[in-house]
């Protein structure tokens, strides 16, 4: 733990350093403490949900330390550049259209072609972001189903043993976590209330936000704070084209193969594509390659996508939600 107002350039350094090296920093932000990691790298960031024990794979918020860092990762009209003008940096958190060339990993965004974004207040924090020169991914610095943190110290005895650094700039001044409003499709939603108001956002984009449409309002219960989610939302999960058949103890003629720890069920030789997603056996490297591997085998045209199963411990869990989330029947 450095404190900044003793030594603010060691505790930018060190945090630049274990960003760097593909650790996991937590950093002050004014609403809570942020378990940060390189956004780009898909082993940083999975070692943010097995550090937290998250069940899930929620999108992450990649955190950049002014609106032209934004703009690289994100596409933003001329009302999302009104509410990011408006409000950072500051406690408001924009999902916009993902740039293709955006090189923000899937764990980020949990498969979505949309990214929130965000500038979070403290210079200390903007600083680390521009030396850094990458976005970093943080939910609150808290094990899963814990109360967010508000001071250093909160994080050192929930995640002390998690973390390289962190970075104590005192307690956060909001308190509670960013409103998020996405900005998608021509619509301007409310995802989740937080440190800006709705009144305040109304007033900036002159008219009432968006009503999530009825039919698909969904409370997505698993993010914390309850984030009332579009359907849209998660619908638009990546999902394959494929089908994906679960528990797989052999590869069927035309399927590919996605498998873990070095198994190679019967008909695997015949896989129109194979994607072993630790050959260790190490569920952190398995969760970083999952959104990519369900690409590339898709992307191989493979009908079926045949998965072995994957023991359900630590990361194990989020990893067999997803995929009985791709698998289950859509539409
Ligand atoms: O104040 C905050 O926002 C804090 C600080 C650390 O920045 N972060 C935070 O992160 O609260 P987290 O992971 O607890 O919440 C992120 C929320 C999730 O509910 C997620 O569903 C939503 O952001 N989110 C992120 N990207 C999204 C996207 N592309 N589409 C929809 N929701 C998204
Ligand atoms: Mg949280």
């Amino acid at each position: 733990m450095v404190k900044i107002e003793d030594d603010r350039e060691g505790a930018i350094e060190a945090a630049v350093a274990a960003l760097e090296a593909g650790g996991l920093v937590a950093l002050p932000t004014e609403t809570v403490y942020g378990l940060g990691a390189d956004a780009t790298d898909p082993r940083a960031v999975a070692a943010i949900y097995a550090a937290k024990g998250r069940p899930r794979f929620n999108p992450l918020i990649a955190h950049v330390p002014d609106l032209a860092a934004a703009e690289t990762h994100g596409v933003f009209g001329p009302t999302a550049r009104a509410l990011a003008a408006a409000f950072w940096p500051g406690p408001l958190t924009l999902v916009v259209p993902k740039r293709p060339e955006s090189a923000i990993c899937d764990l980020v965004t949990a498969g979505l072609d949309s990214i929130g974004l965000r500038v979070p207040a403290p210079s200390v924090t903007r600083e680390i972001l521009a030396r850094l020169g990458r976005p970093v991914a943080a939910p609150s610095a808290n094990r899963s189903g814990r109360i967010s943190p508000t001071r250093a110290s909160d994080v050192a005895e929930d995640l002390g043993a998690a973390v390289a650094v962190i970075v104590d700039a005192g307690p956060c001044p909001v308190g509670v976590e960013s409103t998020i409003v996405a900005v998608l499709d021509g619509r301007v939603t409310l995802l989740r209330p937080g440190g800006v108001t709705r009144e305040a956002i109304e007033t900036v984009i002159g008219r009432p936000l968006d009503r999530p449409e009825a039919a698909s309002l969904a409370v997505d219960a698993s993010a914390e704070g309850a984030a009332p989610l579009a359907p849209g939302l998660l619908t638009s999960h990546y999902a394959p084209n494929a089908r994906v058949r679960l528990d797989a103890d052999r590869v069927a003629p035309g399927e590919a193969l996605m498998t873990f720890a070095g198994l190679r069920p019967p008909g695997s030789a015949q896989a129109v594509a194979l994607v072993d997603l630790s050959p260790s056996g190490d569920p952190v490297e398995a969760a970083s390659r999952l959104f990519g591997a369900l690409r590339d085998l898709d992307a191989s045209g493979a009908g079926t996508i045949a998965v072995v199963p994957i023991p359900e411990d630590g990361l194990g869990e989020a990893i067999a939600d997803r995929l009985r989330r791709a698998a289950a029947p859509r539409p």
